[in-house]
Parts: C-alpha cells; sequence; structure tokens
C-alpha cells in the first residue's frame, strides 16, 4: 500500500477528495406513537424535546456488518471503477470484540487483501474516520479509501429507558475519498478532532446499557461542535456567509439549531433528517450527506461545513466543497448489483 505500490506520486497540491457516496437504512420504522406504546412517554414529548418523529431500527439478525456492507457498496457503487486500499470502518458497535468488523465488511465486498479496520469515537466517529483516510492518502499509503460509518446503537439501549430509546437509530452511511488536487470539488478540508476524556462519564456504557447525562451533554455538544466549525470554517478561508449547508451530528434538533445559531448560519442552509431516522451515532454524518446528496438539498459546489460530538467525549468539524456525484437514488435505478444485496451476514456482496 506504498506510493510506489499504488503508482502514486504526491505533489503540494494534493488533497483528498469525496468521489462515492452512499447510506443504507433497515426498512423497519419504529414512530413515537410505537414507543408510547411500550414507554412512559407521549408522542409529543419526544417530538418537541428532540425533533424526533421516527427511527430505523434493525431486526435482530440483522449486524453492524450487514450494514456497513451495504452502505459501503452503495458508496463504491457511486464511484465507478475506483479501487480502494484500506476500509475504515466508524461504529460504536462492532459484531464482536475481536477481530474488528472492517476485514469482514471488506472481504464481502470482495476487497480481501486491503488494509481494513475499526475506529471508535462514538457519534465522531465518521469524523476520525475521514481524518484517518486523508491522512493515509496524504502519506502516500492509499490512493482511495472506503469509510464507512454503521450502528446497531439500538443494541445498547435499555429498552425501558424512556431517556434513551427515543432518541437513537441504526443505519449506516460511506463515502469514499481518493487523492485530487486541492482546487478540486469534493475535497476534504483540514479535520479539527478533540477529545475531552476526563468527561468519559456524561455518554457511556454502565451495566451494560448506555447512559448519558443529557442536560450537560446538551450543552457541551454545542459548545464544542461550534468551537471545531468555526476552526475548520475559518481553516478554509470561509465566512459565516460562505457555507452554504451547515452538516450537524443529528443528536437533537435543538441541539443543531443552537449550533447553527452560534455560528450564525441561517435556518435554510442548515440541513437535517432527524426527524425521520434519529440520532445513529457514528452514521448520522455520512447518512445525512447520503440523503441530501440524493434528494438535492446538496448540490455541486456547495460549500459544506460539516461537525459532529458523541462520548469520550469527542467532537470534531471539517468542510467539504460538494462534489458532483451519482447518488443513491440514481444506483437503485441503474445498478441492479446493489439492488441485490444479500441481507444476511457474510454473504458476499458483488
Ligand atoms: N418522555 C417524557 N418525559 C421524559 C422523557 C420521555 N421520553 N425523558 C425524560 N423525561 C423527563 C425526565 O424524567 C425529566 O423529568 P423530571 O423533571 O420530573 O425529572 C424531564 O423529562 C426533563 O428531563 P431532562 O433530561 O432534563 O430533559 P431535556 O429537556 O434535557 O431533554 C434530552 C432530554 C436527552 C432529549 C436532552 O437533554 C438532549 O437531547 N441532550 C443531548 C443529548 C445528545 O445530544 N446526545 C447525543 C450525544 S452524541
Amino acid at each position: 500500500m506504498t506510493g510506489e505500490e499504488t503508482g502514486v506520486a504526491r505533489g503540494p497540491d494534493d488533497a483528498a477528495v469525496i468521489c462515492g457516496v452512499g447510506y443504507w437504512l433497515p426498512p423497519q420504522v419504529v414512530t413515537n406513537a410505537d414507543l408510547c406504546e411500550r414507554l412512559d412517554t407521549t408522542e409529543e414529548w419526544i417530538f418537541r424535546r428532540t425533533g424526533i418523529s421516527a427511527r430505523r431500527v434493525a431486526d435482530p439478525g440483522t449486524t453492524t456488518s450487514d450494514l456497513a456492507t451495504r452502505a459501503g457498496a452503495r458508496a463504491l457503487a457511486s464511484a465507478p471503477g475506483r479501487q480502494v486500499q484500506a476500509v475504515v470502518l466508524a461504529t460504536t458497535t462492532p459484531d464482536r470484540r475481536c477481530p474488528a468488523t472492517a476485514p469482514e465488511v471488506a472481504s464481502r465486498l470482495g476487497l480481501t487483501g486491503v488494509a481494513a479496520f475499526d475506529v471508535s469515537a462514538v457519534c465522531t466517529g465518521f469524523l476520525y474516520a475521514l481524518a484517518t483516510a486523508t491522512g493515509l492518502i496524504a502519506a502516500g499509503h492509499a490512493e482511495a479509501v472506503l469509510v464507512i460509518a454503521a450502528e446497531r446503537f439500538t443494541t445498547l439501549l435499555n429498552p425501558r429507558d424512556r431517556t434513551t430509546v427515543p432518541i437513537f437509530g441504526d443505519g449506516a452511511g460511506a463515502v469514499v475519498v481518493r487523492r485530487g488536487d486541492s482546487a478540486e470539488p469534493g475535497r476534504v478540508g483540514r479535520v479539527f478532532l478533540g477529545s475531552d476524556g476526563g468527561q468519559r462519564d456524561l455518554i457511556n456504557v454502565q451495566d451494560g446499557y448506555f447512559q448519558m447525562q443529557g442536560r450537560a451533554v446538551f450543552r457541551q455538544a454545542v459548545e464544542r461542535m461550534a468551537e471545531a466549525a468555526r476552526l475548520a470554517a475559518r481553516a478554509a478561508d470561509w465566512r459565516t456567509e460562505d457555507v452554504d449547508k451547515l452538516v450537524v451530528h443529528q443528536a437533537n434538533a435543538r441541539v443543531s439549531a443552537a449550533v447553527a445559531s452560534e455560528l450564525g448560519v441561517p435556518e435554510n442552509r442548515h440541513t437535517q433528517n432527524i426527524r425521520e431516522v434519529g440520532n445513529t451515532a457514528a452514521a448520522s454524518i455520512p447518512i445525512l450527506l447520503g440523503q441530501s446528496a440524493e434528494n438535492g438539498t446538496l448540490l455541486p459546489g456547495d460549500r459544506v461545513l460539516v461537525t459532529a460530538f458523541g462520548g469520550g467525549l469527542t467532537w470534531g468539524a471539517t468542510t467539504v466543497v460538494w462534489p458532483e456525484l451519482k447518488t443513491t437514488a440514481q444506483m437503485r435505478r441503474r445498478d441492479v448489483r446493489v439492488a441485490q444485496i444479500d441481507p444476511g451476514g457474510g454473504a458476499p456482496v458483488e
């Protein structure tokens, strides 16, 4: 995977460029009304406090590698002919403690032999994985990298806990990043990452179940995401008014609105999908990118400011000038192989 092996010649204008995007959501929709049948809550409380109306929940036979493989296949299909030398998978819910889930996903995608490893940074996982991918490319270790974020986050929840069950959902998103030129659309700006382990107890898994201190997390999330986003925008030499689309980790609609307001980005430039999918942890940002590209919210040339926050604590932000890509919807129509992915575990995806 050295520069020599991949024929990589590095130059001063090299950049990592997004050249493919895809996502996959499990079909089962769980509405707020469904939750009210088993939790002491109301549809109105959930929607008013979180902005969430429904979330997707994977059935018990579906693994994180199933979700990741499907999203990864779609991202690869949107970057036709692109050979990747690494698969980086961000997840909080790997299929097993050991080995990592990424090698299995790579094999099922027909990528046996490439580098494959997991990254764990909870809801900031996608940005950590993206930074890793851009680093692999910048150092000449890879020409192109498949970055996937996949979560079966609902498996971490206490089914009787009304403070967490309404918030989270399952899903996966992915991008393909390749070596490119810094002037090209799709270039990933500097990725700013941070952490504060002193506050690890605000979000953690204890006695087998996910727990979080909602109010403290809320405050930290707004502060850290706004701060990181400001740094990323400044590094790209963008002012607030230059930002065409703000992509905030979908933790809570009120958190995203507060981040947008801190940054001074108007509401109509703020992309969201939390209402339909809830918080899908690491997968949140690439699912939102994939859906927004598909439904025309993200347009080629848009200056996109991306920011995320999660357990650890961890946070991060970057910028992307959105490229022209084939979307998942177009692929569903055109690429029969994607539509035929086997939902069962272990089946290779062509
Ligand atoms: N239905 C009804 N009432 C609920 C409820 C539910 N689903 N969940 C909590 N409540 C109750 C609480 O028990 C509490 O009752 P009390 O006042 O009698 O003690 C009351 O609502 C307020 O609880 P609180 O936790 O303070 O509510 P909140 O307005 O802060 O909203 C969150 C809770 C979790 C929605 C909110 O704090 C949040 O979104 N925080 C950020 C979470 C986040 O971003 N997580 C992801 C990080 S990556």
